[in-house]
């Protein structure tokens, strides 16, 4: 989303680009052995623990509530990372991948001993008790994270859907010849210190904790209370009570704190004492909750029932979850790399980390639908991380996307954003509109697509008096300019009034969507959203030139702000791109947003034929392409970027888009803890990362996946609700990818020329073979004018039409 620790990227200006030669890998071993392949062995949920991937890497089910990882003090936006920074606890929800504020980590528990068993000796306040743990002990993977605190202590934990089960290894330790009290405390916090007022209760004979707490989300409105019970096991409770900052005492039993003048940020929690468990070994069971600290228990008591025994058996279910979840795709590497198998099985695994399932755990309404939480934000997640979802576990994304709508139903508007029950700020569009139009596309079932068109058409025409967090702003001058200018005289609502650019062409977009799910569901109204979808061309300004450090780049028409009486405004093109500065809502807010109008003049993803016609035909696009790709003015960090990968399908050069990927994948995506270019947000770095390298790269909201060469020799996708199985091979497939551009294909056996293909291939279970060679300018595959993926214009300027459901 928005990187606010952002390494500095260097340019790689003049760099000819040409295809990274990768090792071959070894095939021996579980990549051949199909009937003892385990694709969680190629999970390795450190990949992007480092570098602002910002990764969940702890204990999780698929969308599970419960999260449980170490927190650490570094960059702990996903609680825990690779940095060298050191461990501040033990907490059980969080979000993955997302930017800026990190988010939840509520209720951390962190276990020690009180020096000479002096409570006043222990360290309560989260600088103080911050330890650094031995880097050769932590071990993640799905469903169990562990590691060993440089204290001695040794905690693993995994998950169900609503607890946490942490197992605690004390050493053995004495002082003055007698055994010390092991000591597990509760700060009544969360990773931004965000926490307004909070209560803590503790039961001085059972040692059960419960709190409750109010907390701001990370990139919302508003707040959200959130709930906790702790139960121990495995030792006698020997005493407890309550800390404050850096003191703590046996009494009171209950506490209340609060936020006081200037907003005081007291540190303050309860703490448990043990007699020595057995093998030194304790248990902390947390249940977690949105509604009560009783529900919290009573997840936890029926989740977790027995706690001294039920460790392995929650693992292996947690782990029996995620096979089942990677089980629709089978791989034959054909020679690919052991890293790239990696990259692949651990991207598969955190696009399923996020949004997590809340169903039965919102307060807010009351409904049978239900409930997902953090979309984070949506801006990041419809272009590659829903419509990945959409193939691999269709029956989750229909209910998210019923989740949405029921959003809509109670709260109004669909979200843009949203986390921790709150509703998130607005980067671009309504892009939701965009996720709904893919679902429908896709045949998505079980979804009510009457109160979908009325949501979308909510959106399109309806102001919200606060447009940061939902709708869009700017309508009148929208419906009656048919752009949005920069400067905007708008008083019907009130929102961050930038973005002129960024917004215009992604509200165009989002009312290609609108149109797209009218005109299927026969209203005869889709028209004036299909017209409105054209407004992107109204901020083209054809004779803008961008020059970098005085130096012509050589390529005219850009676009440009535009003032509500049509005179233009500027912005230098190659603002907001990683060789001028980062722009976002607060940092340097500009007309486009977090990306500069050098990348966002690609974006209109449904009518590229206009769009490059108005850039000077295919040549000249594609040579626009080119620069923008080794210039250093793309930002493969964000996800605007992600289309352009694969926009020479436009422009009849498929091969190109094959070529430019492998520029990218493994130097900018790989299998290291660094190996992410920016946060994983939810999982569409990952979904990036699994459909480039299975060769079929969505255009989200149309029925449409760009085909390029596999990485692997073949990739096999079992639709889990038609069952039929989907498959992409390369014959002659090259490990080394030297030999990798598409000469001739087929479908089920019949010649396929077109360059791109609709959803049925994996609903119906296609087989489409890829014959591969070296040249792409010798390869006439895919580059005829009626092999090209669907355009607005093209589409409506030809009598045969091959595009399902679109114009
Ligand atoms: C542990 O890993 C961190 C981050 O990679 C590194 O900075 C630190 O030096 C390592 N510590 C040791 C003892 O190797
Ligand atoms: C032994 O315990 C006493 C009383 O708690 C303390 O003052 C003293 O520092 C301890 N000695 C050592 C070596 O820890
Ligand atoms: C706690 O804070 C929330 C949010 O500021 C507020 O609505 C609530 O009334 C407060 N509760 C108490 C007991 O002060
Ligand atoms: C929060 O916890 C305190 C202490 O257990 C309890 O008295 C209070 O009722 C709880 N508040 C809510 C809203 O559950
Ligand atoms: C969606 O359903 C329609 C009607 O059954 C069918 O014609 C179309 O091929 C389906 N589309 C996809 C992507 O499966
Ligand atoms: C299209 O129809 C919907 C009702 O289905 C209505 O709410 C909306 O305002 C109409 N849009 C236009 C542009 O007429
Ligand atoms: C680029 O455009 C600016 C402003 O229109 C103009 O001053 C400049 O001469 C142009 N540069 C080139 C090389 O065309
Ligand atoms: C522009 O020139 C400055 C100063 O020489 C240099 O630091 C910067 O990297 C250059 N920028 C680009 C995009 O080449
Ligand atoms: C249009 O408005 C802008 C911004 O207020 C102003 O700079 C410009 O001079 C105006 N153009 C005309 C033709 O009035
Ligand atoms: C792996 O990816 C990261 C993030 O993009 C990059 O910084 C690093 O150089 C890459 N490593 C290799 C070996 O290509
Ligand atoms: C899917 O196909 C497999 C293999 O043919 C079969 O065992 C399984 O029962 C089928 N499942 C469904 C839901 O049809
Ligand atoms: C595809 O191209 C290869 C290599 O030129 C050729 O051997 C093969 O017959 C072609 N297949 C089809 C279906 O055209």
């Amino acid at each position: 989303m928005f990187p606010l620790r952002r390494r500095p990227v260097s340019g790689r200006s003049g760099v000819e680009w040409t295809l990274l030669i990768l090792a071959v890998g070894t095939t021996a071993g579980l990549a051949t052995a199909a009937a003892s392949f385990d694709p969680l062995s190629y999970v390795d949920p450190l990949i992007g623990s480092d570098n602002g991937g910002n990764v969940f890497a702890g204990a999780s089910l698929p969308y599970g509530m419960a999260k449980a990882v170490a927190d650490v003090n570094g960059q702990n936006t996903g609680g825990f990372a690779t940095d060298g920074s050191q461990v501040t606890g033990f907490s059980t929800m969080h979000d993955s991948g997302t930017g800026g504020n990190p988010s939840l980590g509520t209720f951390p528990l962190f276990p020690q001993y009180c020096p000479n068993d002096v409570i006043d000796n222990c360290k309560f306040p989260i600088g103080d008790r911050a330890v650094g743990y031995v880097n050769s002990s932590v071990v993640a993977t799905p469903g169990y994270f562990a590691l060993s605190l440089e204290s001695g202590i040794h905690a693993e934990m995994t998950t169900t859907e609503h607890a946490a089960l942490y197992r605690f290894t004390f050493p053995e330790t004495t002082n003055n010849g007698s055994a010390l009290h092991p000591l597990v405390m509760l700060d009544l916090t969360d990773l931004a210190q965000s926490r307004q007022n909070a209560s803590i209760g503790i039961d001085p004979s059972t040692g059960r904790i419960r709190a409750n707490g109010t907390f701001l989300p990370s990139f919302g409105a508003g707040s959200y209370r959130s709930y906790v019970c702790v139960d121990f096991a495995g030792a006698d409770v020997y005493d407890n009570g309550m800390w404050v900052n850096n003191r703590g005492g046996t009494e009171p039993k209950e506490l209340f704190v609060t936020r006081g003048f200037n907003n005081f940020y007291l540190q303050a929690g309860g703490w448990v004492r043990f007699g020595r468990p057995s093998n030194g070994v304790l248990y902390a069971r947390v249940g977690v909750s949105l509604i009560s600290s009783d529900k919290a228990c009573q997840n936890a008591e029926k989740e977790i029932p027995q706690p001294t025994s039920d460790f392995d058996r929650i693992r292996q279910a947690a782990e029996s979850a995620w096979r089942k979840q990677l089980s629709p795709v089978s791989v034959q590497p054909g020679g690919a790399s052991e890293d790239l198998q990696k990259m692949f099985w651990s991207a598969i695994y955190r696009t399923m980390l996020s949004p997590q399932d809340y169903t039965g755990e919102n307060p807010l309404w009351e409904s049978s639908e239900p409930y997902y939480d953090s979309f984070y934000c949506i801006w990041d997640s419809f272009r590659v991380a829903h419509p990945l979802l959409t193939i691999l576990d269709p029956s989750s994304q229909s209910r998210m996307v019923r989740s949405l709508l029921d959003t809509y139903k109670h709260e109004g508007w669909l979200p843009d954003c949203r986390m921790s029950l709150c509703k998130g700020w607005t980067q671009g569009g309504s892009n939701a509109d965009v996720v709904l139009a893919d679902a429908f596309v896709k045949n998505l079932t079980g979804i009510d697509w009457e109160l979908a068109y009325e949501a979308m058409v909510n959106d399109a025409e309806n102001e919200p008096l606060e447009w940061s967090y939902q709708g869009r702003g700017g309508l009148m001058s929208w419906k009656r300019l048919n752009y949005i200018p920069y400067l905007d005289y708008d008083y019907l609502g009130f929102g961050t009034n930038s973005r002129s650019i960024s917004r215009t062409v992604e509200y165009a977009y989002n009312d290609f969507c609108v149109a797209t799910v009218g005109k299927g569901l026969g209203k005869d109204n889709y028209t004036t959203y299909l017209s409105r979808s054209n407004n992107w061309q109204n901020l083209f300004k054809p004779d803008q030139n961008s020059t970098i450090n005085g130096t012509d780049t050589g390529f005219k028409g850009f676009f440009q702000p535009k003032y509500l009486n049509g005179t233009w405004g500027f912005q230098d093109p190659i603002a907001c791109s990683p060789l001028a500065g980062f722009c976002s809502l607060t940092t340097n807010p500009s007309e486009t947003f977090e990306s500069s109008v050098w990348e966002y003049q690609f974006f209109a993803p449904h009518d590229m034929a206009t769009l490059i016609k108005m850039l000077g035909g295919p040549d000249s696009f594609v040579a626009r392409l080119n620069f923008f790709h080794t210039s250093g003015l793309a930002d493969i960090g964000n996800e605007p970027v992600f289309l352009t990968v694969f926009q020479y399908h436009y422009a009849g050069r498929p091969g190109l888009s094959t070529a430019r990927v492998h520029s990218y994948i493994p130097s900018s995506f790989n299998a290291s803890r660094d190996g992410l270019p920016g946060n994983d947000d939810s999982g569409a770095m990952a979904s990036f990362t699994i459909f480039s390298m299975i060769g079929l790269f969505p255009n989200a909201g149309q029925n449409v996946y760009l085909i390029t060469t596999p990485f692997f020799e073949s990739v096999s996708i079992t639709h889990p609700e038609t069952n039929r199985t989907a498959t992409v091979r390369v014959v002659n497939f090259d490990p080394t990818y030297k030999n990798v551009y598409i000469v001739n294909a087929t479908l089920n056996g019949q010649p396929y020329t077109k360059n791109w293909i609709g959803h049925e291939f994996f609903t119906q279970g296609m087989t489409l073979e890829l014959t591969v060679g070296p040249s792409e300018e010798e390869s006439t595959w895919g580059k005829a004018p009626e092999d090209l993926p669907p355009s607005l214009s093209s589409v409506l300027s030809s009598s045969v039409s091959t595009y399902e459901q679109g114009f």
